[in-house]
C-alpha cells in the first residue's frame, strides 16, 4: 500500500488528479471504474481542468459509474450517472459508447448487474478504480455484512446511508442500491482511495488497520495488490504507525 497524506482536501484532489493523469497518460485507453460522492468531485473538476486546458487526453478512457440507486435512470438529476455525466462525462465530451452505468432501471436489475461485470471483463478489466469510503466503512455502496467476495449487485442501503443522503433528496430517498461489487473492486489492477475529513479517520483506521472483515467493508482493500490512499490530516489521524 501507498499511502499519501494532504493538507486538506484540495491537495488530496490535486495530488489524485497527478495520479490518474499520469495513468491516463500512460495508458490512454485506461478503463476506469469512477465512485460518485462529495469526496471525489475536486479530483474531477481538476481532471476536467486539464482536459480543457488540453494537458489530457480522455477520447480512448473507457468509464464504469460504480453505484447507482434502483429504479433509477440515466436521466433522473439525483441518480449518481447522471451526478458523474454532469461533472465529468460530458464536461469530457466522453463518448456514450465508452461509458457504462449500473442500470437501476432494468427491469431485471439484478441481470444488469450481472452485466456490468461481464461489460468490465469484456474491456480487459479496470486500470483502475477511484473509491472513497463511507463513516460506517462502505465502499461503492457494499454496505457492513457485504460478502467480501461480492459480485456486483443490489443491496438494501443502510440507515446512515439513508440518513447521510437524505440532503440530496427532497424526498423520497431510494432505500435500494446497485453496487460494483467487493470482489469486482479487488479486481482492479490499481486501487485509489480518497479520503476526506475527521468523519472519515475511524472508518479509514477500521479499515487500513483493523481486521479484515465484512463488518468493516473497506477493509478488504488491505488484501489489494495495488492501494494507493490520499487522505487529509484529518482522515489520517488515527492512522499513527500504520506501515506504509
Ligand atoms: P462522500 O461519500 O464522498 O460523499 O463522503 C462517500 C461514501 O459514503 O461512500
Amino acid at each position: 500500500m501507498k499511502l499519501v497524506v494532504a493538507k486538506d482536501y484540495e491537495e488530496m484532489s490535486a495530488l489524485s488528479a497527478d495520479i490518474v493523469a499520469s495513468i491516463i497518460t500512460e495508458a490512454p485507453n485506461a478503463t476506469l471504474g469512477l465512485t460518485t460522492g462529495n469526496t471525489p468531485v475536486g479530483l474531477y473538476n481538476k481532471l476536467v481542468a486539464r482536459y480543457r486546458s488540453d494537458s489530457l487526453s480522455l477520447d480512448k478512457i473507457r468509464v464504469f459509474c460504480t453505484e447507482e440507486y434502483l429504479g433509477i435512470g440515466p436521466d433522473n438529476p439525483c441518480g449518481l450517472f447522471s451526478w458523474l455525466n454532469r461533472l465529468f462525462v460530458t464536461p469530457c465530451r466522453l463518448s456514450a459508447d465508452r461509458v457504462f452505468r449500473l442500470r437501476g432501471d432494468d427491469p431485471e436489475p439484478q441481470l444488469a448487474c450481472l452485466e456490468f461485470d461481464e461489460q468490465i471483463r469484456r474491456c480487459g478489466g479496470l486500470d483502475l478504480i477511484v473509491e472513497s469510503v463511507g463513516i460506517n466503512g462502505h465502499i461503492g455502496f457494499n454496505e457492513p455484512g457485504s460478502p467480501l467476495d461480492a459480485p456486483t449487485r443490489i443491496l438494501a442501503l443502510s440507515e446512515d446511508t439513508l440518513e447521510y443522503n437524505t440532503s440530496y433528496w427532497d424526498r423520497d430517498v431510494p432505500r435500494y442500491g446497485l453496487t460494483i461489487g467487493l470482489s469486482t473492486i479487488l479486481a482492479a489492477r490499481q486501487i485509489l482511495l480518497l479520503v476526506s475529513g475527521q468523519s472519515k479517520a475511524e472508518a479509514l483506521a477500521r479499515a487500513l488497520t483493523g481486521p479484515v472483515t465484512s463488518a468493516v467493508p473497506a477493509s478488504i482493500l488491505q488484501q489489494a495488490s495495488q492501494l494507493m490512499v490520499v487522505a487529509d490530516r484529518d482522515a489520517a489521524s488515527l492512522l499513527s504507525g500504520v506501515e506504509v
